[in-house]
């Protein structure tokens, strides 16, 4: 029987959220430069979006460069920076093929214009395909993120277009960079790394957490199936009793 085989494909988890860590360590056991892990990385992404979308995944969210690393030496930072643009450049035929709309998030003001009007341009040419929504993160971390989104909300507060007592969890969720996608049900990350580095930290307060020590150029398809197999036998209790979810 195949991996592909064991997953339940009615209880799918309709976001998919992924750290996609261990491109420098990759490298480096081959001896090679940083980015050739990067550029390994970009097989898998491509890997990965495909059977993400196969399976019927309605949303996948890769984190592919936070705030922090734009403090990674200038070279590397560069480097990342045109394999992103080449990237998108190249696959969005292959995402218009396969009904994939393309969305980022991040602070992108920070993004070189060519990279920027490059990715607003695919995002333009997509936006109308319904069968996965790819959302890149880029240039982002959640605590930026959170202060933004405090910012945008205390001027509304301040030219009363909100009222201060109307501020709760669903308000705040839909000034987010994320208003329009569900909360991931499940987050991956590779390299054997146990921590979230700045990532979703507000929308992934009841997201099931799945650490792999593979690195992310060597994940593959049936990587993906182990975590989602796994992730169906949990129990998701948000804070009631399992007898009160099974009705006992
Ligand atoms: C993840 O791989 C990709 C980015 C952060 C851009 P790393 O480059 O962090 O790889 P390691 O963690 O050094 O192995
Ligand atoms: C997290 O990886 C960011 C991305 C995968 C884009 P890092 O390699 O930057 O995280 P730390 O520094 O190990 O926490
Ligand atoms: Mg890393």
């Amino acid at each position: 029987m195949d991996l592909i085989d064991k997953i339940d494909k009615k209880r799918l988890p309709k976001h998919i959220a992924i750290i996609m860590d261990g491109n420098g360590r990759w490298a480096k056991k081959r001896s090679k430069e940083h980015i050739f892990g990067h550029i390994n990385g970009v097989v898998s992404v491509k890997k990965i979006t495909e059977a993400c979308s196969n399976l019927g995944i309605k949303f996948l969210t890769l984190y592919a460069f936070s705030t922090e690393n734009w403090n990674r030496p200038k070279q590397e930072v560069d480097a990342i920076m045109d394999l992103l643009y080449d990237t998108i450049h190249n696959e969005t035929k292959n995402f218009m093929d396969n009904n994939i709309r393309l969305m980022v998030i991040g602070n992108l003001e920070l993004l070189n214009e060519k990279c920027y009007n490059n990715l607003m341009k695919a995002i333009e040419q997509t936006s109308a395909n319904t069968k996965m929504t790819l959302v890149l993160a880029l240039s982002y971390s959640s605590r930026w993120e959170i202060v933004n989104t405090t910012k945008i909300i205390a001027e509304k507060v301040k030219n009363n277009d909100i009222n201060i007592n109307d501020i709760n969890d669903d308000l705040f969720s839909s000034y987010l960079t994320t208003a329009s996608i569900p909360e991931p049900e499940l987050l991956i990350r590779t390299s054997g790394e146990y921590r979230i580095s700045n990532f979703l930290l507000w929308q992934i307060a009841y997201t099931e957490l799945y650490f792999t020590p593979k690195l992310w150029p060597d994940f593959r398809e049936d990587d993906l199936y182990e975590a989602i197999i796994d992730f169906q036998g949990r129990e998701r209790r948000f804070g009631k009793t399992s007898e009160q979810l099974n009705n006992l």
